[in-house]
């Protein structure tokens, strides 16, 4: 018992794994004398102490969660939710080819990149691109220890439980396999699994899934892993996650190693080299798309040398060494009922089509979107007529044309409003900086405007945002709609303002009794006071600041650091500092449009407010560590010049920044590094004045250990 009492704080991971054996065998022993014999050897109080700790050494551990914990048994206490899984390799997205010049888009950057001639064969593999979940599993020491789902791409939820019901996946590995071993691949279902669980949810009077996506989804995320047993789900190795050793050293020989080791993989996977070879691979499955048994929505192509796959590395959130190649959209022809206009969180007022429900590629759809006024009378869409819709994926349906031929007499022209639907102010266009008018009709309400401050709110809380649990777009119009919050800062003060309120104010419980209420009302409350201390850059997105995405907030928050020196910036910026301007155009990859957006935020006192008033609230972001560990340029910031012999120029950026430098395009007083090739010109003499560090390419190697 004597370890029990070790904090685990200062807890190594093989203490840690020997406490958990032994807290499984233990607590394993009194579910027996308790259920089975009816005769508990402890106190119930002891026995919730056992399971506490337990659960308190698996969140602190996540890696080392048994196959045979506590925690998992169904019939224990109930999941509160999902645990989350940080992933130790980030699990990324995919960039998108849309044709065939895409595809040779694809294969030339990757030549250009590393350097190739010309005539080197560069051999990429072709897989279908399955329409489901991915899902990341991790084996150690050969044996199914925790999975989790893609999440937001860092951080996912804990399914370990359900995945251990789906059949296409082995729980052990045969033969000796790296000791870590992460398998990532696609979770899915079957057409003929889909139409049986949807005649079944039929007979039972149960809601039925629009799609097999959904349906499987519905099913991973149950939080009972009984249900997830009952529901038919499948598995397509494709790819991995963190590997204490890499076993193989091309991408097919990778997928061949799953194959032997029990996976299932895709029977469509094939080697080509030339994006001839893969257009055709394209259509040849895209003919047998329907009979395959399963959705899929394009193929992917991945470059097959893995030490390619390492050197070409990612942008963003997709690797450069892979690429999606997606089918056509699927269309549907429907009629037209009628138009209305949706104000956005930055005010664009944006057409939807009211159609008459029809069914595209398996879903029902009902709305879609016209995007502007121009769009409008490009396609002299009117009121009544036959309309063609198309969906891809997950993006909101479009309609695409009108179908002349069948306009009837009674269509009538929609005429675009010029004022706000919501709060009446003027909606003008935009006039852009080269003169001509924006397509954009935006509402120059702002936050006075309900529907902008309210898709405000829904944005802040959203998933990449502060992803305040119990607290989606659905709760927002609700609170809104009821006047118990209008601002950010209301978020953080409803637990002060309500948690003497009988619990029937929280309106989300039809069908729930007053304790269940209290009981969600508590969670929503720790949910929020969670949400204090998001990461820097996720604050800086649910900031909702024109132009500024889930990138460019990562790069604001590495270069500023914290809140306070982002405020200061943004008003020098606002109050028209030029050189504060400079040093935030100065991060790679950041435009004039984003910097005059953020001086136009801290421009209106109520955004400074806000910010100051959320600070007082005891909102405190955190500062993002470096990308990498430490190197000996984290934090530098270097600027590449003149022509690059041993890589090309994008590389060696990828590179810098994996270590966590920043990467500048022009020299300036905060530079550290510059490196210079031959022909560097102007920006040697510029290094050399401002006395900045210089080094070649050899030199610039060496320093970051790659010689
Ligand atoms: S490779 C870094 N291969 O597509 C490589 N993804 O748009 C990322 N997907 O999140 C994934 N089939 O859920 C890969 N054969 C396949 C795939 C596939 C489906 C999904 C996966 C991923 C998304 C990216």
């Amino acid at each position: 018992m004597a370890s029990r009492e070790k904090s685990i704080a200062t807890m190594t991971e093989a203490e840690a794994a020997a406490e958990l054996a032994a807290l499984a065998a233990e607590i394993s022993r009194h579910d027996i004398a308790y259920h089975s014999h009816d005769a508990p050897l402890i106190s119930d109080a002891d026995y919730d102490a056992l399971r506490q700790r337990n659960e308190a050494l698996e969140a602190a551990f996540p890696d080392l969660v048994r196959t045979d914990s506590p925690s998992l048994k169904v019939g224990g206490p109930l999941a509160q939710g999902f645990r989350k899984i940080t992933h130790a390799v980030p699990m990324l997205s995919l960039g998108n080819a849309f044709s065939l010049s895409d595809v040779e888009d694809f294969i030339d950057r990757i030549r250009r990149f590393l350097n190739l001639e010309p005539d080197t064969q560069i051999a990429v593999t072709s897989e279908p691109k399955i329409d489901g979940l991915s899902a990341s599993l991790r084996y150690q020491s050969g044996r199914l220890v925790s999975a989790a789902t893609r999440g937001d791409g860092q951080v996912g939820e804990d399914i370990t439980a359900n995945i251990y019901t789906i059949g296409d996946i082995p729980q052990t590995l045969p033969g000796r396999v790296p000791d870590v071993f992460e398998v990532r691949g696609e979770v899915y279902m079957a057409h003929a699994d889909f139409q049986a669980l949807n005649e079944r949810q039929r007979r039972d009077h149960k809601q039925e899934f629009a799609n097999p996506r959904n349906a499987a989804a519905g099913s991973l995320r149950q939080l009972d892993p009984s249900v997830t047993a009952q529901r038919p789900l499948r598995f397509f190795a494709y790819g991995w996650g963190e590997m204490s050793e890499m076993p193989e050293v091309t991408q097919s020989a990778m997928i061949g190693l799953f194959d032997r080791l029990g996976f299932v993989v895709n029977p469509h996977f094939k080697i080509v080299s030339g994006a001839a070879a893969l257009y055709q691979e394209w259509q040849i499955i895209e003919a047998q798309r329907a009979s395959l048994g399963y959705d899929i929505d394009g193929m992917v192509y991945k470059v097959d040398r893995l030490d390619w796959q390492a050197r070409l590395g990612f942008v963003a959130r997709a690797p450069r060494w892979a690429v999606a190649h997606k089918f056509p959209a699927e269309k549907a022809q429907t009629t037209l009922l009628d138009i209305d206009i949706q104000v956005g969180r930055t005010g664009a007022l944006t057409p939807v089509a009211k159609l008459e429900p029809v069914t595209v590629g398996g879903v029902r759809v009902s709305n879609a979107t016209l995007h502007n006024q121009d769009e409008i009378q490009r396609k002299d869409i009117r009121i009544g007529d036959t309309v063609i819709i198309q969906r891809a994926g997950d993006v909101i349906p479009q309609v695409v044309e009108v179908v002349l031929d069948k306009r009837p007499a009674t269509a009538r022209a929609y005429d675009f409003p010029d004022h706000c639907p919501v709060c009446g102010a003027q909606a003008p266009r935009e006039i852009k900086a080269d003169g001509t008018f924006d397509a954009v009709r935006r509402c120059s309400g702002g936050l006075t405007c309900p529907a902008q401050s309210r898709e405000r709110l829904k944005h802040f809380v959203s998933r990449p945002a502060l992803d305040i649990d119990g607290l989606g777009s659905k709760q927002i119009d609700d609170y809104c709609a009821l006047g118990l919050i209008a601002s950010p800062q209301d978020i953080f003060t409803l637990e002060r303002r309500y948690k003497d309120q009988p619990p029937e104010i929280w309106i989300y419980g039809s069908g729930k009794n007053r304790g269940q209420l209290k009981d969600s009302a508590l969670k929503l409350f720790a949910a929020i006071e969670a949400a204090k201390t998001p990461d820097l850059d996720r604050f800086i997105f649910a900031l909702g600041i024109r132009h500024i995405g889930e990138t460019s907030a990562r790069m604001i928050a590495r270069h500023y650091g914290s809140i306070e020196a982002l405020r200061e910036a943004g008003l020098a910026i606002a109050s028209g500092d030029v050189a504060a301007a400079e040093e935030l155009r100065a991060i790679d990859g950041i435009g004039d449009s984003l910097v005059s957006s953020l001086a136009e935020f801290f421009a209106e006192p109520h955004n400074v407010s806000t910010l100051s008033e959320l600070v007082d609230l005891g909102f405190a972001p955190k500062a993002l560590t470096a990308i990498a560990q430490e190197s000996p340029v984290s934090g530098k910031t270097v600027v590449f010049t003149g022509t690059l012999e041993k890589m090309t120029r994008a590389e060696a950026k990828a590179r810098a920044e994996m270590l966590g430098a920043k990467v500048a395009g022009s020299i300036s007083a905060k530079t550290d590094i510059v490196v210079v090739g031959p022909g560097a010109g102007s920006k040697r003499k510029k290094a050399e004045e401002l006395e900045v560090e210089i080094l070649d390419e050899a030199g610039w190697l060496a320093l970051i250990g790659d010689v």
